[in-house]
């Protein structure tokens, strides 16, 4: 997954005569506070350089996990949203990856810090498509959201795991309020992002919401134990990415989890199930773990299974292995 090359060139002009050393010590000084101070309901980010660096730092991996999510709703879901409601924007990936997969007609992002608007702002300046240009900025707390935002598609992305545990679940009913046809969810991919999320599911069923993805059902989410559940999705990373984080391959792997809730009910009857964990693949069989109606199934498929062995060759986790 790669951010779309004008968003990409934007937030490198951003910190074009920046300070290497400056912004370096700003993505050490941002995920410390990622990581002692997430959940507690703190603003973790005030100043616009940070934001910058944000954007450099964490866009093509939340933009990535966004993308990967939409692609997979995409599968179960005809839906066609014409608006979109990014939920804690942050610089705007949501936005931007929405776009690339649906042609929007209005674009509302809202976000608490004049920092992320700000810097979210300048980057929808620098591209092509007018619904990203004239996307609507609005300061708001989304601990005090009303129903005013509704959108044909709503998606918060690694912002309920900021908040404190008790407000979690309202601002999760407020954004269903929202929600004209598809609602996304994303979480950091950790054992704790997947306990919101499994909590959110609860809530959204409760609601009367129709489970898109990953879910292949709307039954008891079967993952026990220590286990969790949770998705990788693959990103490239350019010069400056790799000098922030001090790494050195060209690409980094961002774990995601998610839950994407519908008004309508989805395409999922022939899913056998989704694929959890990267498929085992040997000469003539492959073995997957997934997630079906009937629980967690390790389900080998050999070469007898026919056109199912084939699609099970090329399956990768994340992915539905459906009947054929
Ligand atoms: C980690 S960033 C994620 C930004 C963006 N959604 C993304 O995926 O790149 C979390 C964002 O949520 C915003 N946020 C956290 N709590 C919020 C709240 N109560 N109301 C509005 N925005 C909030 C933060 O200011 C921050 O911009």
């Amino acid at each position: 997954m790669e951010l779309p090359i004008e968003l990409r060139l934007a937030t490198e002009k951003l910190v074009s005569g920046e300070s290497i050393g400056k912004m370096t010590d700003d993505a050490k000084e941002l995920s410390r506070r990622y990581m002692n101070d997430s959940g507690t309901g703190k603003s973790l980010l005030g100043k616009k350089s940070e934001a910058a660096v944000y954007s450099l730092m964490r866009m093509p991996a939340t933009y990535g996990a966004i993308a990967s999510a939409i692609e997979q709703v995409c599968q179960v879901s005809d839906f066609v949203p014409r608006s979109f409601l990014d939920a804690g924007a942050g610089t705007g990936a949501g936005s931007w990856a929405a776009n690339e997969f649906f042609k929007l007609d209005k674009i509302t992002c809202l976000e608490r810090e004049e920092a992320m608007m700000s810097i979210g702002k300048k980057l929808m300046a620098e591209a092509s498509d007018n619904a990203l240009k004239d996307a609507r900025w609005i300061k708001a707390d989304l601990c005090q959201l009303n129903d005013s935002y509704k959108a044909d598609l709503v998606v918060s992305s690694y912002v309920l795991n900021e908040m404190l545990p008790e407000d979690r679940m309202k601002v999760v009913r407020k954004l269903w309020d929202n929600t004209e046809k598809m609602l996304i969810i994303i979480e950091p991919g950790t054992p704790v992002g997947f306990q919101n999320i499994r909590k959110i599911r609860d809530v959204l069923i409760e609601e009367g919401a129709y489970i898109a993805a990953p879910c292949p059902h709307m039954e008891k989410c079967p993952v026990v134990g220590d286990d969790w559940c949770h998705f990788t999705t693959r990103v490239q990373r350019g010069r400056i990415h790799k000098m922030l984080k001090e790494g050195d391959v060209p690409y980094e792997d961002e774990k995601y989890t998610y839950i994407a809730a519908s008004r309508e009910r989805c395409n999922t009857s022939d899913i056998i199930g989704r694929v959890m964990r990267h498929p085992i693949i040997d000469k003539g069989r492959v073995t997957v773990n997934m997630c079906t109606v009937d629980g967690i199934v390790k389900k080998t498929i050999t070469k007898k299974d026919g056109s199912l062995y084939k699609e099970a060759k090329k399956i990768s986790n994340g992915e539905t292995l459906r009947a054929l």
